[in-house]
């Protein structure tokens, strides 16, 4: 077989594993493995990699991807789903690996839908907002980040005396801010699913403070809206930049404005740490190299197998497959038993 491969959407650490794991499984198949670069953008212009043992060598620890990404969606171009089955056709291509999260894995599970399109979907996302699985690989390396970032922030905020708040990444989930919360010992999470107030937050730490306590930390996700006990909710996001292909705006700087409202409401010195690509930059965490690792083998299989329209997944300490439909049918929120967690030790 001829197979090709992408990914696509936001870089995260791992995706190079994913590639290796792919590419490894697939020669001891006896199959050839052809990059596509830049994601869809690669398949609508016929931007083609050939991949064999040297090109890679190397790459479990590395982060980034080598093939390249992109936000295109074809179905957003004029003519670019015809583009993508033409070039796919052209080039004698059997099947395709799609490497992404949900907007890359949702144009693949469309054109395996409407055309057939012989596709296998692997589970990319430090957001880990993707349907069908319990965790998606790129995660772990950006929440172990995030709670570096905030061990770091305690002892300076402790010396100084200050509230220190810390914008995470998630797009329109959680995750990233409750489980580095949770590890790191923030006071006050705040997250896009169970959006407490911003008076709720500033009494929490008010409490704290009245309790004792001369510092505290704060840890609030990119998509959380500022939200007011009136009923009033903002979210804040980068309004001057246009929205890429998939609708997504650019979100960032609720940071900023909460650590005002935290200021003036408190009067409590506050700074504010936005930790931003940071998360997703450099070498994979063990675990996330192999989770990477075991989802790509089971998409070489899946591939050699001809199961298409499935996504590697992982069910409790299995590798399993679901269907690429269910996996992007709605996002995967934080559930409030998750946030429950956080709470008890919040103030
Ligand atoms: O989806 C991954 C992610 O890092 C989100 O957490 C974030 O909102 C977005 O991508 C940032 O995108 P960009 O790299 O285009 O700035």
């Amino acid at each position: 077989m001829k197979v090709g491969l992408l990914t696509g959407g936001g870089d995260c650490p791992g995706l190079n594993a994913v590639i290796r794991a792919v590419a490894r499984r697939s020669f001891s198949r006896g199959h050839e493995v052809v990059g596509v670069r830049e994601g869809w953008r690669g398949l609508v212009d016929g931007i083609f990699e050939p991949l064999g043992g040297s090109e890679i060598s190397g790459l479990l620890p590395r982060g980034g991807t080598i093939l390249g990404t992109s936000r295109t969606n074809p179905y957003k171009l004029d003519g670019g789903v015809e583009a993508v089955l033409e070039r796919f056709a052209a080039e004698g291509f059997d099947a395709l690996v799609a490497i992404g999260g949900e907007d890359t894995l949702g144009v693949a599970a469309r054109l395996h839908a409407e055309h057939d399109f012989p596709v296998v979907g692997v589970p990319k996302t430090i957001d880990n907002d993707l349907s069908g699985t319990d965790y998606t690989f790129g995660f772990d390396t950006a929440m172990t980040i995030a709670t570096e970032a905030i061990d770091r922030l305690h002892t300076t905020a402790e010396s100084h005396n200050r509230v220190m708040v810390v914008e995470v990444m998630g797009r329109h989930t959680g995750w990233i801010a409750v489980m580095s919360g949770i590890a790191g010992g923030a006071d006050v999470i705040l997250i896009p699913e169970h959006s407490i107030t911003v008076e709720e937050a500033c009494a929490d730490l008010v409490k704290r403070h009245e309790g004792g306590k001369d510092f505290s930390i704060v840890v609030v996700s990119e998509g959380y809206e500022l939200t007011y006990e009136s009923g009033e909710h903002r979210l804040v996001a980068t309004e001057a930049r246009s929205t890429d292909q998939f609708g997504h705006v650019v979100l960032g700087g609720v940071g900023d404005a909460l650590a005002r409202e935290i200021e003036q409401r408190t009067g409590f010195e506050t700074r504010v740490t936005v930790l931003g690509h940071i998360q997703r930059g450099g070498t994979p965490t063990p675990r996330d190299r192999v989770l990477a690792t075991r989802f790509g083998v089971k998409a070489a299989e899946l591939v050699d197998q001809r199961h298409f329209g499935r996504m590697a997944a992982l069910h409790g300490d299995a590798i399993v497959d679901v269907a690429l439909e269910e996996a992007t049918r709605e996002l995967k929120t934080v559930p409030a038993h998750w946030y429950d967690v956080a709470r008890a030790f919040f103030g």
